[in-house]
């Protein structure tokens, strides 16, 4: 298909997906508004509807708690066609929300609409939509401060491999086995009534993700006391990056809103990772690795969410190095860049969600990082695979990083997104 047929058929995507002020990812898998999947629809409808991109971010922190948490997803009407539902979180919230968070990449989102508002000359249109905005991220990325990192490493906690975005990636096998499931009971997936179940998580992983809602439920979602008492509790490599960068990103909102104090307080957090997050990095394997805080142990696994340091904005030029050597490495060894578990890693399965398919979203932070950092060579690979990946087999979820075809849902919009944001643009 020629670039204006992808650029009208991903418009489309999001047209189709749009449930009036918010995205479903996908409207058979997931009915309803997902945290991080609306940040990359909103840098898509960017590319042709302003008013409509900052209306996806605007929904998004309509679901926003009290105490400053942005749930994972928002069920702004129940769908039976999805499993856990509303009744299951049983958070009580109006609107119903998840009890989880995922990856904070609204303030990424917000600061390129507001660069993008800026450079169309309609800074004066969206100039109150930012500063309305703005203190709401704030309070999320505080939440995350005040719950998620309550050793002060300068890392972000995950409590449920849920909130990783990554839902099944291996780095939770072994932090997952002190889950008791005994009390899960019975239950249907929907998932697989809509997917291969070749290309979902198992029925041990789904037991795992069900006994952790069960455990929060019963502790009323009371944050602080899930951030302390969770058997599950995982400093997330692909979360602490992402947020690092969030945090970057929402300072530099600070200083364009002339917020000096909250310009200060991020300044603090960005210290503070810099200063911590050398404590995911695997001197064994000479990769960036997410880390159980329960037992201190490395995952060792090598992940798509490895090579987000640049993106990150981590600078040190062994580790750097490392980094680089391990993409090339992986990029020699698959046809398409960057497959979502190291292909040389004896579980690593092509089409199975986080054990192997590539992700558009992630390559292009990936990618970003890279370009940022001065590695275009590879910057551009990543982005001339994702647009391969896409034109040659439709707007996937993910893709098999050896033969390219399609895994999970087809038309998803964050894939849809991506391509209006970043693979379809000329370089
Ligand atoms: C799912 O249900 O598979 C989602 O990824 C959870 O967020």
């Amino acid at each position: 298909m020629a670039d204006d047929n992808l650029d009208r058929a991903a418009r489309n995507i999001l047209h189709a997906n749009d449930r009036g002020g918010y995205t479903v990812p996908n409207g058979r898998v997931y009915p309803f508004q997902w945290n991080w999947d609306s940040a990359f629809v909103a840098m898509g409808f960017d590319r042709f509807d302003r008013n409509r991109s900052w209306t996806e971010l605007e929904t998004l922190f309509r679901g926003q708690w009290e105490d400053g948490f942005l749930p994972h997803i928002i069920f702004w009407q129940d769908d039976e066609g999805y499993f856990p539902g509303p009744a299951v979180w049983a958070t009580g919230t109006a609107p119903a929300t998840s009890g989880i968070t995922q990856p904070p990449v609204a303030a990424t989102s917000l600061r390129r609409l507001w660069e993008s508002a800026v450079d169309a000359g309609e800074a004066g249109a969206y100039r109150a939509r930012l500063e309305a905005l703005f203190p709401k991220v704030l309070r999320w990325h505080r939440w995350f401060r005040d719950n998620r990192d309550p050793d002060e490493r300068g890392v972000a906690v995950v409590v449920h491999p849920w909130e990783t975005g990554r839902d099944n990636a291996p780095e939770w096998d072994a932090p997952g086995e002190p889950i008791d499931t005994s009390q899960v009971g019975d239950y249907v997936r929907r998932d697989t009534s809509h997917l291969d179940a070749k290309m979902r998580p198992t029925k041990l992983e789904y037991d795992r993700y069900l006994a952790l809602v069960q455990f929060g439920r019963d502790l009323g979602w009371d944050h602080a006391r899930i951030g302390r008492e969770s058997p599950f509790r995982v400093a997330d490599v692909g979360m602490s990056m992402i947020l690092l960068r969030a945090n970057r990103d929402l300072l530099a909102l600070a200083e364009e809103l002339g917020r000096t104090e909250d310009a200060d307080e991020l300044r603090a957090s960005i210290a503070r990772a810099e200063a911590g997050i050398g404590w995911l990095w695997d001197e064994t394997r000479q990769t960036w690795c997410s880390r159980d805080l329960v037992t201190g142990r490395s995952s060792g696994f090598i992940t798509n969410a490895s090579f987000l340091s640049f993106y990150a904005g981590l600078r040190d030029q062994a580790r750097d190095q490392a980094t680089i050597a391990h993409i090339e490495r992986i990029g020699a060894a698959v046809r398409y860049l960057m497959p979502s578990l190291d292909p040389e890693d004896p579980g690593f399965q092509m089409i199975r969600y986080w054990r192997g398919p590539v992700w558009a979203v992630v390559n292009l932070m990936i990618a970003t990082g890279l370009s940022e950092a001065g590695h275009e060579t590879l910057a551009h690979r990543l982005r001339d695979d994702t647009r391969t990946l896409i034109a040659r087999n439709g707007f996937y979820e993910a893709f098999n990083p050896i033969d390219g075809t399609g895994s999970g849902g087809d038309d998803f919009s964050w894939t849809a997104a991506v391509w209006l944001a970043w693979a379809g643009r000329d370089a």
